[in-house]
């Protein structure tokens, strides 16, 4: 029998030939940008598995050039840059990583709601361009999170790991859900509809997923119904938020301030943005700590060596109706 082909579209923190064993043919691709598509399709040539990051756009071609394939494995917990349907369509299973990244993205999303309100970004710019020049009254004057609202837009996983955080800090916190919140894990924080959450919000953090009706969910119309100085934190996906509109609504003065970790067209920023002060700018840094990191790629490829081994992923983000869970 020859051994089952795998293709690794990026150095993982963990060692995928170790985890995956004899038996498996393991390329990993090393370049610190994803491969080109067509070498993608040249080198995944005959593989049974792909594991990709969300940079990676797997499409109804690429699924078609890869015939072989039986398994997408992503190393992230949103899917958005895989066409879940044509995976669907031609059997082959979309595995996932959720649950472990949960309290490092939350963490990331608090980092960023304190930098903005704080104004650490301009802080740290000035001590290094030598404009300090002692402790002043009235320097880089930020805001108060006890007592302010926290809106969170989207309250699964992630946005309840923020409030918990929030109520630490001594915020009420909102939300707004497409999905009914189980009875006790509501983190003291009350739902309401999307114009309240814009209406009442000082701070509103993005933490839904990335679909065709989220797509622009704040755009200009939006942006002008938030509260006047309110901070915007976007840790979820860029294409929620349209950038020029942001950047329009921070320089109208109606928004205070801005947080950002993902982008429009990553990792492209609109300019607009980096020229702003009242704006921090992240890599995409959300699940970015060793222990996050790590357990993601357990994940990942456990999700690829149940398919290799004839079963399903640990976690599948589709599902086959003849296939009992
Ligand atoms: C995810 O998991 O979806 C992140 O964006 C990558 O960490």
């Amino acid at each position: 029998m020859t051994a089952a082909r795998v293709f690794v579209t990026r150095g993982l923190p963990v060692d995928a030939r170790a985890v995956l064993g004899d038996g498996v043919e393991v390329e990993v691709w090393e370049g610190e940008a994803a491969p080109p598509r067509h070498v993608l399709v040249e080198r995944a040539r005959g593989a049974r598995a792909l594991v990709t990051l969300v940079s990676d756009r797997i499409d109804a071609a690429l699924l078609d050039a890869l015939p072989g394939l039986r398994v997408v494995s992503n190393y992230a917990v949103g899917v958005d840059n895989i066409d879940l349907a044509a995976a669907t369509a031609r059997r082959v299973w979309v595995g996932h990583t959720p649950d472990v990244l949960t309290e490092a993205t939350a963490d990331l999303t608090f980092a960023l709601i304190l930098a903005v309100a704080r104004r650490l970004g301009a802080g740290e710019r000035l001590v290094r361009s030598g404009g300090f020049h002692g402790w002043s009254p009235t320097l880089l004057l930020g805001r108060d999170l006890a007592g302010a609202t926290l809106g969170l837009f989207g309250f699964g996983r992630i946005g309840r790991a923020v409030a918990r955080r929030a109520r630490g800090f001594g915020m009420e916190i909102l939300y707004t859900t497409r999905s009914p919140v189980p009875e006790g894990v509501a983190e003291g924080a009350r739902p309401v509809d999307k114009a309240e959450l814009l209406r009442r919000s000082d701070v509103l953090s993005i933490h839904c997923l990335a679909t065709a009706e989220t797509l622009h969910a704040f755009s200009s119309t939006e942006l002008f119904r938030m509260k006047r100085g309110a901070i915007l934190v976007n840790t979820a996906r860029g294409p929620i938020v349209n950038e020029a509109a942001l950047a329009t609504a921070l320089a109208a003065g109606h928004l205070g301030g801005a947080g950002l970790d993902v982008y429009e067209r990553e990792p492209e920023v609109h300019r607009a943005l980096l020229e702003r002060d009242d704006v921090v700018l992240l890599p995409h840094l959300g699940s970015a700590t060793t222990g996050a990191r790590t357990r993601m790629a357990e994940i990942a490829l456990a999700n690829v060596a149940r398919v290799l081994a004839g079963g399903r992923p640990l976690h599948a983000a589709n599902e086959f109706p003849d296939i009992i869970p």
